[in-house]
């Protein structure tokens, strides 16, 4: 079976989708649904089609309107900033597509809703792009915590450090802007924790929180430029930055574990440091994407002169996402040769195909974007109001 995919935006996340597109049948050849790189949609056509070429797309559109209207695409995909990720699934939705969304799924809690909402009523597949759930060392993790290995959970701690920002004279982007970006880094970077928290952990039932915006002017571009590396113009005119910098939360799971989270891009020197730690009664898990194909493991039950953190490096064909069916030997690479960032969006990929196949929307769907969306909210009243916020439900 074919699926042929319809992408909007074309940058970052644009350019990993098209990867895992392409190589997703050559890693996941047991796969029954397969994606063609159908039609890629930018709103300027000189762009687009250069984008087209670099990228693999067979056509481009220059309208939403009319890649969601065409009959020969079966999935969207919403590689564009948050502004315009609910605004594009439910005309996608509306339309019978398919939809694999960008995270965060929205601009706010009601927003989402709505967004869920349509999808739902739509009955089609959803999905949304928290591809690190879906690094094979975090499964792992996910499989030992549900294996009862690491006991009863008592803590989580999150870090998500970047220091992208550190420069006063680097430049507005929409990441900066609330109207485009919903938040700064606590939809952006935090959004991911959050998600995997709620993955690992379970239900957060409420968050105290605080943010601060450390460079509140910068300058602006001359023309609006979302590519990266982009530079501001000298003496440019400045605008403010109207979204936090970094953020910390605190949270009380409803499995009663306490929980910290922090997120920035001011950490000099943390360049893309997603980190996690999770204490039980039976030990402790630590990651850190820096190095993602290891999960460092504690076993409190080693006997007491032998004990200590392991390295298990997770890229035994035994290990999540690592093996073909069926003890069929490695997917990527024999044990040890190591995979990167870019197969995190191959394995999400190939759990979209394998949820379009069986008509099952994969974790994470949009129920699960608006359970993030839903703390990120508390998050920001908590911070607003400096007081504990519980969660609501969805
Ligand atoms: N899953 C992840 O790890 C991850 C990483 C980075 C970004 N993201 C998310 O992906 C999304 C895109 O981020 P990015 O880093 O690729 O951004 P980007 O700025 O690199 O690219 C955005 C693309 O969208 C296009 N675009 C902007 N506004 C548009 C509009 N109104 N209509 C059509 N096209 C539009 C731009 O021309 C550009 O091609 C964001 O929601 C972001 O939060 C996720």
């Amino acid at each position: 079976m074919e699926v042929s995919v319809g992408m909007v935006g074309y940058n970052f996340m644009g350019k990993a989708h098209s990867n895992a597109y392409r190589q997703v049948g050559m890693f996941f050849p047991e796969l029954a649904a397969r994606p063609v790189q159908k039609v890629i949609c930018g709103r300027n056509e000189e762009r687009v089609t250069a984008a087209a070429q670099q990228l693999g797309w067979e056509e481009t559109e220059t309208d939403f309107d009319r890649l969601v209207a065409r009959d020969d695409i079966d999935l969207i995909d919403i590689s564009t900033p948050n502004n315009v990720h609910i605004p594009m699934a439910i005309k996608a939705a509306q339309a019978g597509k398919h939809v694999f969304c960008e995270k965060p799924l929205a601009m706010n809690l009601a927003e989402a809703r709505e967004g869920l909402a349509a999808v739902e009523q739509a009955g089609i597949v959803h999905m949304i792009c928290h591809n690190y759930r879906r690094a094979p060392a975090v499964s792992l993790a996910k499989q030992m915590i549900d294996d009862g290995i690491l006991g009863t959970i008592y803590h989580w701690r999150a870090q998500y450090l970047q220091d992208w920002l550190l420069d006063p004279q680097a430049p507005m982007r929409w990441r900066m802007r609330k109207e485009v970006a919903g938040s700064g880094v606590l939809g952006d970077l935090m959004a991911h924790s959050i998600d995997l928290a709620l993955w690992l952990m379970g239900d957060i039932d409420q968050v105290a929180c605080d943010m601060e915006t450390f460079v509140k002017q910068r300058p602006l571009l001359e023309k609006v430029d979302t590519g990266l590396g982009a530079e501001a113009a000298e003496g440019a005119e400045m605008g403010t930055v109207d979204v936090d910098d970094g953020a910390i939360a605190l949270a009380r799971f409803a499995n009663g574990a306490l929980g910290t989270f922090e997120a920035t891009r001011f950490a000099a020197g943390r360049k893309n440091y997603n980190c996690f730690e999770i204490n039980g009664s039976r030990g402790s898990v630590r990651f850190n994407l820096e190095r993602m194909n290891e999960l460092e493991y504690y076993n409190a039950e080693d006997p007491a002169d032998r004990m200590g953190f392991q390295v298990i490096q997770a890229t035994d064909p035994g290990h999540p996402f690592m093996g073909l069916p069926e003890g069929g030997g490695p997917r990527y690479w024999p044990p040890a040769h190591i995979i990167g960032y870019e197969h995190t969006f191959i394995n999400t990929v190939a759990d979209l195909m394998r949820g379009i196949a069986a008509g099952e929307s994969p974790r994470p769907n949009f129920e699960d974007g608006v359970k993030v969306q839903a703390v990120l909210e508390a998050c920001e009243q908590a911070a607003d109001r400096q007081e504990w916020i519980k969660v609501e439900s969805i």
